[in-house]
């Protein structure tokens, strides 16, 4: 099992073969057996197979071809609402329409989101995260239909893989694991951690071509700015407002 962890690689591009019903229903028991806050399964998952769905979607996720060439597309979804509409029909008194809610169906949600992704490598299935779901989330949550007190967090496209995923590279272990507290990194640190990293050619031919002088600033000026990450909590915090978690 940890062998196929340690080999796995997001998967863009699928073949047409279809994800049939029941290895997806497979995949989705695998995925709601995770854990989950007090075993309230906060969350929902919104299937989307068909090509006007998906087509539907495909905007939102600024048209990533991920979304057309994926047999499946997966929106998993934050949901208070139905445990709420529970506790209700048994006059019980819901309390979560708030961020301490939010935070624990945040959690589990991406817990059984990457249990299904796990499950569905393990399968030979392809998968790709799609993080423009709570970029354009108003739009997701319009297409969706959402009710108040669901949101969606992210999506996930699912198909057979048209050749093999390349694995990319990570930190290695002493930049991330601390022994027993937090030990801060030194200016040497930074550098030995990440030098691996910013020496690999693919990632010095993406500083190239962008015209930066290193990877961060690729980062920093190009893929996640200042501007948009400010413009995208705007968004999301207003998403948040309308489907009912924040005052
Ligand atoms: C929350 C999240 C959002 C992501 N969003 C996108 C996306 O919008 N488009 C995309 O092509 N890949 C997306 N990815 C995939 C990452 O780019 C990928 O996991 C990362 O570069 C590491 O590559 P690997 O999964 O092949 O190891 C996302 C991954 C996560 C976890």
């Amino acid at each position: 099992m940890t062998e196929t962890l340690k080999n796995r690689g997001t998967v863009r591009v699928y073949d047409d073969r279809p994800v049939d019903d029941a290895l997806l229903r497979e995949l989705f028991e695998a995925a709601f057996q995770a854990s989950n806050t007090g075993n309230m399964q906060l969350y929902s998952v919104v299937v989307t197979r068909s090509r006007e769905g998906r087509e539907a979607l495909a905007p939102a996720h600024f048209n990533q071809p991920q979304v057309l060439s994926a047999a499946v597309v997966l929106t998993f979804c934050a949901d208070v609402s139905r445990y709420s509409q529970w506790c209700r029909q048994r006059q019980a008194c819901p309390g979560f329409d708030n961020v301490q809610s939010l935070v624990y169906a945040c959690i589990d949600t991406i817990i059984a989101a990457q249990t299904l992704c796990v499950a569905a490598e393990a399968k030979g299935l392809g998968i790709c995260y799609l993080g423009t779901t709570t970029y354009n989330v108003g739009q997701i949550i319009d297409c969706l239909q959402l009710p108040p007190l669901v949101v969606p967090l992210t999506t996930i496209t699912l198909g057979w893989p048209k050749e093999a995923p390349s694995v990319s590279e990570r930190l290695p272990l002493e930049a991330i694991v601390h022994e027993e507290y937090y030990h801060p990194y030194s200016a040497a640190d930074i550098d030995r951690l990440h030098e691996a990293k910013e020496n690999l050619p693919a990632n010095r031919h993406y500083v190239d071509i962008n015209h930066k002088d290193n990877l961060a600033q690729v980062f920093c000026d190009l893929r996640y700015t200042k501007k948009d990450n400010e413009h995208f909590s705007t968004v999301f915090i207003d998403a948040l407002r309308r489907q009912g978690f924040l005052k």
